[in-house]
C-alpha cells in the first residue's frame, strides 16, 4: 500500500476517534438512561466503523495503478508477455486472457507474485514489490479485455 493511502487511512482513523468521542458526549448529555445511551452509541459506532471500512476498501483497490504498472511491465514482464515467450499469454490477446481475467485481479496478482508453471515468481523481478506486480497485472488486464 502506498504511503499516500496509509496517510488517508490514518486520517480516517483520527476522524473515527473524534466522531466516536463526539457521539459519546452527545449521548451522555442527551439521555437520562445510560443503558439505552450505550446501546445507541454502540450501534452508531458500528455503523461508522462499517462505513469507514467500506471507504478504506475502496481506497485499497483504487491503490492499484495501471499507469504505474506500465513502467513495471516494460521492465519486467514485456519480454515474455509482449512476445508470447515460454508460451506466456500475450498482452492484448483477449482470447488468451478472458478466462484468466474472469478469475479476478486478486488471484492473478497472487499467482504472478508466487509464480505459475513456466512463469517464475514476480516474472523474475527481484526488485518488484507486491504493489509493482499488482500494478503491472492491472496494466496487462486493462490492455487485454
Ligand atoms: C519468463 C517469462 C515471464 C515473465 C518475465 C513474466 N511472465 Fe507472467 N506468465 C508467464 C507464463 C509462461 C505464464 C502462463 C503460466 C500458465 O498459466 O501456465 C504467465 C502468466 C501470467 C499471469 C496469469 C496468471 C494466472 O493466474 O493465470 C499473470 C497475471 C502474469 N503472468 C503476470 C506477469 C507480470 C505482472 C509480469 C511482470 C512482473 C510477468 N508476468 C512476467 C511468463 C512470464
Amino acid at each position: 500500500m502506498s504511503t499516500e493511502s496509509k496517510q488517508v487511512q490514518s486520517d480516517l482513523q483520527s476522524i473515527i476517534d473524534i466522531y466516536s468521542k463526539l457521539i459519546y458526549t452527545l449521548l451522555e448529555t442527551h439521555t437520562n438512561n445510560p443503558g439505552k445511551g450505550i446501546a445507541g452509541m454502540k450501534s452508531i459506532i458500528s455503523a461508522t466503523v462499517f462505513t469507514v471500512c467500506t471507504l478504506s476498501a475502496g481506497i485499497a483497490s483504487a491503490d492499484v495503478d495501471a499507469k504505474a504498472g506500465e513502467l513495471v511491465y516494460n521492465r519486467a514482464c514485456k519480454m515474455c508477455h509482449g512476445t508470447g515467450m515460454a508460451r506466456s499469454p500475450k498482452t492484448g490477446d483477449k482470447a488468451a486472457w478472458a478466462a484468466r481475467i474472469a478469475r479476478g485481479a486478486e488471484e492473478l496478482t497472487n499467482n504472478a507474485i508466487k509464480g505459475i508453471r513456466a512463469m517464475p515468481p514476480r516474472g523474475g523481478c527481484g526488485s518488484c514489490s507486491n504493489e509493482d506486480i499488482a500494478n503491472a497485472v492491472a496494466f496487462i488486464m486493462e490492455q487485454s479485455k
